[in-house]
């Protein structure tokens, strides 16, 4: 297989709080190919987020990245100077944020800001950039784009503004979009439109795209691999055929179980029994263990490492043999 064109390695990421620390990500390790799309899937807190933005050099003011690498076409991103990195992201990597209402700037034309995401990174002339911009607005399904071009963001809905939000990230026609939950606010049929505009770059241009995602139904159907995270680890990771057919890792398939109907928003994760708990220490077991029916003295004790088990598929488990032949 050729390159990968994002290889995360051991990242770990802290955070710093008034009375303690929280260990959001503990040694996550993937990768991202050409015109490949990545899901990233697991319970709020698990730290997908913070694994995604950090990757790209974006951590909050009292987090530490305090190891690993980004390797985007051969370099660190977690080297580079912050000048060096903003022409990277933006231009090279397209970011959609969890949430559009902090990410747009309130006054300014929205037009406008789609144009400044390419006039920024001399992407395109001012004519151009202002074409580009109707032309993207229409792709995105704003209606009228000559005229909300001239809008400000309080004019528009929450699923107005993500879709903003997802043409500024697009603007550059980047080689790899980074977005966390960019659908989520959106009914189905709009989810869809945008999916669908996503499949299109990604066929036309080879962008490749992680995605996080509480929505497993979009996860699978979209994607061709599958993270699992949990306690700011990758508990399984596999290409989604693998996945749908074989997730072994007792975290995965309690995720797969619980998958109900929510009204017209299509299926998503319903919780588990029991609860995600913020780590304030390093771990020394299976983030897990608390929650698992197979836990063992072991997994209280021993960290359990992401490792082969067979062909496009990793887990994260001490027992996952047993899991497997107790599944079967
Ligand atoms: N700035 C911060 N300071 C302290 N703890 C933080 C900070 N940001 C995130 N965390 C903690 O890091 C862990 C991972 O958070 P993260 O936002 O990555 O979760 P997530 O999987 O994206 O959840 P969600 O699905 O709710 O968005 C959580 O325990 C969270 O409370
Ligand atoms: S390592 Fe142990 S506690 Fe963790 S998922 Fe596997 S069996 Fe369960
Ligand atoms: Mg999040």
């Amino acid at each position: 297989m050729s390159e990968p064109l994002l290889s995360i390695e051991n990242l770990q990421v802290k955070f710093s709080r008034s009375e303690d620390e929280v260990y959001a990500v503990n040694n996550v390790s993937f990768a991202i190919h050409e015109n490949e799309a990545l899901g990233i899937v697991g319970e709020s807190g698990s730290g997908k987020s913070v694994t995604l933005m950090s990757s790209i050099g974006l951590i909050r003011e009292n987090g530490k990245i305090t190891s690993g690498k980004a390797l985007f076409q051969g370099k660190d991103l977690l080297k580079l100077r912050p000048k060096q990195l903003e022409d990277i992201r933006g231009r090279d990597i397209g970011v959609v944020f969890q949430d559009p209402m902090t990410s747009l700037n309130p006054i300014m034309r929205i037009g406008d800001q789609i144009m400044e995401a390419m006039l920024t990174h001399q992407y395109a002339s001012r004519k151009e950039a202002f074409n580009r911009t109707i032309q993207l607005l229409q792709e995105i399904g704003i209606p009228d784009p000559h005229s909300r071009f001239k809008s400000y963001p309080h004019e528009f809905s929450g699923g107005m503004r993500q879709r903003i939000m997802i043409a500024i990230a697009l603007a550059c026609e980047p080689q790899l979009l980074i977005a966390d939950e960019p659908t989520t606010a959106l009914d189905v049929t709009v989810q869809m439109q945008i999916l669908a505009l996503l499949q299109d770059l990604r066929r036309k241009r080879g962008m490749s795209v992680v995605i996080v995602t509480h929505d497993f139904g979009l996860a699978t159907n979209f994607c061709d691999k599958i993270i699992v995270m949990y306690g700011g680890q990758i508990m399984e990771a596999a290409s989604t055929d693998m996945f749908i057919r074989e997730a072994t890792h007792p975290y995965s398939i309690g995720l797969k179980a619980s998958i109900i109907e929510v009204g017209n928003k299509g299926k998503e994760i319903s919780p588990i029994p029991g609860a995600a708990r913020t780590l304030t220490e390093a771990p020394t077991g299976c983030p897990f263990a608390e929650r698992c029916p197979f836990k063992t003295e072991r997994c209280l004790n021993e960290v359990p490492e992401l490792r082969a088990f067979g062909i496009d598929h990793y887990i994260a488990c001490h027992h996952a043999e047993e899991v497997a032949s107790y599944a079967v």
